[in-house]
């Protein structure tokens, strides 16, 4: 079964610094989403790409997608929402009924390695109804009381050895996707839960089983400046 897969690119990106939405900022020459979507397009495994644009943004997205040379794909741009779960629904809802398999993807990831593509694509095809891509973390993580910009009395120390960083693609079984999604909105406009900051803690959320497969360095996601500095490199040590 081939997978298609969503990708949010309608967030501002405003840890960035000011500018343009962060999926239309420039790396290499070429747009984060461009190169986003290049590397899901590569996989063998997804067939189809849906992008959710920012609202206003829709027809400069096309535009963009054609000017690189994406036009041969099976591509679709839709109008993304106001948070990034809501960017994923409104991509999700455009996905053909038969599509079983649904990987999301973040614009702001545009360096994945087509490897992780194909294996979050396979482990979903083997049966698991929610794959995500990790790294172990470099960094020993703390638990703290929040206090911002003033000292942050520590709770506890996590077992670094349990931690993972994690990536995207995420990948889901459709139908597990669509339904925690629809959870989500019920119980938010119930009064709401607190936002997830990925798809695969909305199936937990719901009590569905999330596994882990290897991720890649590559994967990283660009937040900050420093990251477009790494990235400039990645991409420059790939064309040498
Ligand atoms: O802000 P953050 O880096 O977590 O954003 C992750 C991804 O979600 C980005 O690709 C961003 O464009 C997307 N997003 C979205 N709609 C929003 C907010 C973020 O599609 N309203």
């Amino acid at each position: 079964a081939v997978a298609a897969a969503v990708v949010p690119a309608a967030g501002r990106g405003e840890r960035l610094g000011p500018g343009a939405p962060k999926a239309l900022r420039e790396l290499g020459g070429v747009p984060l989403l461009v190169h986003a979507v290049r590397a899901l397009a590569r996989s063998r495994a997804v067939g189809l790409v849906v992008v959710a644009a920012p609202a206003d943004g829709v027809a400069e997205v096309v535009g963009l997608l054609d000017s690189h040379g994406l036009d041969g794909k099976d591509i679709r741009v839709v109008a993304g929402g106001a948070t990034r779960q809501e960017s994923v629904r409104l991509g999700l809802a455009a996905i053909p009924a038969e599509v079983e398999i649904v990987l999301v993807h973040d614009a702001a990831r545009p360096l994945v390695p087509v490897e992780v593509v194909d294996a979050v694509a396979a482990a979903v095809r083997a049966g698991a109804e929610a794959v995500v891509p990790a790294v172990p973390l470099a960094d020993t993580v703390k638990r703290v009381e929040p206090n911002r910009g003033g000292p942050e009395p520590v709770l506890d120390t996590p077992d670094r050895s349990t931690l993972r960083a994690v990536q995207t693609p995420q990948g889901f079984r459709r139908e597990t996707l669509a339904e925690v999604h629809e959870k989500a909105l019920t119980e938010e406009a119930a009064g709401g839960l607190p936002p997830v900051t990925d798809d695969a803690g909305l199936v937990e959320r719901f009590g569905g089983r999330v596994v882990v497969v290897p991720g890649h360095e590559e994967a990283f996601k660009v937040t900050r400046p420093l990251d477009l500095v790494l990235a400039e490199a990645v991409l420059a040590r790939r064309r040498a």
